[in-house]
């Protein structure tokens, strides 16, 4: 009644699905997220520096972003003066997204990561133009 060779074959097919994402994640959390930085701005920057130092970004861009809203919104003052002195527009679309025009491969890959979701794109233009 039963073949019972493909039987096998077939139970066998379904274990490697099945258990393919055990086996080959190793049980482990799923590695870091690589942000990337890899955008037509950034390709172009003489020196490849965010509005300020890397570390200071990563750990800090989300009261950052609120801080300049408020500049911006609250006191009416646009530019931002960073560590270095240098004067910087501020904007999320015309700034942050411009140099990381890749949101998916950047902010959201490691808000993915973070299962974190800000909600700025429910008012704010990604850099795809789409609202997302
Ligand atoms: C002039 C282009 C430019 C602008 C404008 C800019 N960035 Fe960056 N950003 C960079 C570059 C280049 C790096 C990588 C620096 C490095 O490799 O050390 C970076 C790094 C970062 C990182 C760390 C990523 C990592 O490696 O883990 C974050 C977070 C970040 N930026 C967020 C922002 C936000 C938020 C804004 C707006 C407030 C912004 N950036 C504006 C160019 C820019
Ligand atoms: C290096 C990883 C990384 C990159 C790149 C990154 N973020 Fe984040 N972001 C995080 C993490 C982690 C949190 C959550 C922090 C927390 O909850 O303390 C966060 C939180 C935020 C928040 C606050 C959200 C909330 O609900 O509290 C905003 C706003 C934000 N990110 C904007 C951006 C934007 C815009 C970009 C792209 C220009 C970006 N981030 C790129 C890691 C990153
Ligand atoms: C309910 C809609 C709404 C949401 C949600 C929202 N914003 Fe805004 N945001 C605005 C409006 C409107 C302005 C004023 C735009 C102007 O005057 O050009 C603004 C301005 C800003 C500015 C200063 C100027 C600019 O053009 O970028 C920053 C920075 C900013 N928002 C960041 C954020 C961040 C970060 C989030 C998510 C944590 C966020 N906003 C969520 C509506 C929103």
């Amino acid at each position: 009644m039963y073949d019972s060779g493909k039987v096998i074959i077939g139970l066998l097919i379904f274990a490697g699905i099945f258990l393919f994402p055990f086996i080959y994640d190793h049980g482990s959390p799923a590695p870091k997220p690589k942000p990337s930085l890899d955008t037509p701005a950034i390709k172009a920057l003489p020196e490849k520096k965010c509005v300020e130092d890397t570390q200071f970004m990563i750990t800090t861009h989300m009261q950052f972003l609120n801080d300049w809203r408020d500049q911006a919104l609250r006191d009416g003052n646009r530019w931002y003066v960073n560590k270095e002195g240098k004067k910087i527009w501020i904007s999320l679309q015309n700034t942050c997204m411009k140099c990381h025009s890749n949101k998916k491969d950047f902010c959201d890959k490691c808000h993915n990561y973070a299962a974190v979701q800000p909600y700025c794109w429910d008012c704010h233009y990604d850099p795809n133009g789409s609202k997302l």
